[in-house]
């Protein structure tokens, strides 16, 4: 039976996966407070809708960061998609690529970028800033060749957060024959050399942007941007895009939601950055309500490995596919024609008091 929803998918890949790995791909940082905030924030908005405007079809196609998608639902960076299936990032590249869809390929891939670009879709990938600048340097080179279209920086880790599910499971290394393939560096005849790992630093720093602004001429775009000050902030560093993120609540606990962190971020920059948001956007109804608190798009997290997880391609291509129609059907039931026309006058906030 083909799930319904992301909600049933999620229930399906559980059922599915090792217990250890779905802790991994499920679990946030210490209480998971926010976690479970992302999901909660959208349930608490209403929609009001606007009836008899006569806008047509819905039409989703949209540009970000001068790259062409079908849909303003973006696949936001997830670690290690071979844990949760054998194909990996090449079948989460071929469903997003078959969809039209913008893939936000993780530093931490299990598959090297050169070969998740042969699926031929869209690509933007992100980075963690390496301490060791040449590393860095030499891997956007190989990002740039790749024909990838962006850069999303992540700058929500200092350090890593504490997951305690993992933790508790003794998960600590990826098993024998995988591995990061992008912290493996290119020798002169392309070919690999060990994998080093992912460096978390506490010194990174505004400068670290400029280097890297400096470095290279695809747009970039700050992932973890949440308040509005740094916002502000990012305006002079001559970024691109803003993903106002909470990176799935698996770093810093008790941040709110990136739903309710939103509307601040978006007065602080108006129409001068795009912004981005992900974390807990299950329905077509949750992407709609951060249209019209200001995001141009949303990006998806868990779903697309709970895709992965029960149909390999096929199933990530689900994922895309319900949440498409589902945006077109909220769209259209509030009297928008596009993500354009969502606006704050559709969300209801609750004030109600028994008399
Ligand atoms: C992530 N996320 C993440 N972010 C990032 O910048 N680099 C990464 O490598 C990863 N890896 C990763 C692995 C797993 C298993 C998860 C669940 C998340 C965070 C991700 O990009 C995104 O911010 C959240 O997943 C969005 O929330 P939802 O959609 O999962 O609720």
């Amino acid at each position: 039976m083909k799930a319904l929803s992301l909600r049933e998918l999620e229930a399906a890949a559980r059922a599915l996966l090792e217990p250890g790995i779905h802790d991994l791909f499920a679990g946030g940082s210490d209480d998971e407070v926010s976690l479970r905030a992302n999901e909660d924030a959208f349930a608490r908005v209403g929609l009001v809708p606007r009836v008899l405007r006569g806008r047509g079809a819905p039409r989703l196609d949209t540009e970000l960061l001068g790259c062409r998608a079908s849909m303003p639902i973006v696949l936001a960076p997830t670690a290690f998609h071979r844990l949760a299936h054998p194909e990996g990032e090449r079948a989460t590249a071929r469903a997003a690529a078959a969809a039209g869809a913008i893939y936000t390929v993780s530093m931490a891939s299990t598959t090297a970028i050169e070969d998740i670009a042969q699926a031929g879709g869209p690509l933007w990938f992100q980075l963690y800033l390496q301490p060791d600048r040449g590393f860095t340097e030499a891997l956007v080179r190989r990002v740039e060749a790749a024909g990838c279209k962006a850069l999303v920086v992540t700058v929500d880790s200092p350090v890593f957060g504490r997951r305690e599910r993992d933790l508790r499971n003794g998960f600590m290394d990826l098993p024998a024959g995988m591995c990061c393939e992008n912290m493996r560096p290119l020798g002169p005849n392309c070919e690999r050399g060990p994998a080093r790992s992912i460096a978390f630093s506490p010194t990174l720093s505004w400068a670290d942007v400029d280097w890297l602004r400096e470095l290279t001429s695809l747009p970039i775009a700050l992932k973890g941007v949440l308040h509005p000050e740094d916002a502000k902030r990012a305006l002079d560093s001559g970024v691109d895009a803003l993903f106002v993120s909470n990176h799935g609540g698996r770093q810093l606990d008790t941040v709110p939601a990136p739903l309710e962190l939103l509307p601040p971020i978006a007065d602080a920059v108006g129409d001068r950055l795009p912004l981005v948001l992900d974390g807990g956007v299950r329905r077509g109804t949750d992407a709609l309500k951060a249209f019209a608190l200001g995001a141009r798009a949303v990006a998806i997290g868990r779903p697309v490995l709970w895709g992965l997880a029960v149909g390999g391609e096929a199933g990530v291509a689900h994922v895309l596919t319900m949440l498409r129609s589902e945006l077109e059907r909220a769209l259209a039931l509030c009297g928008c024609g596009s993500a354009d026309d969502a606006s704050p006058e559709l969300l209801h906030f609750s004030r109600w008091e028994p008399r």
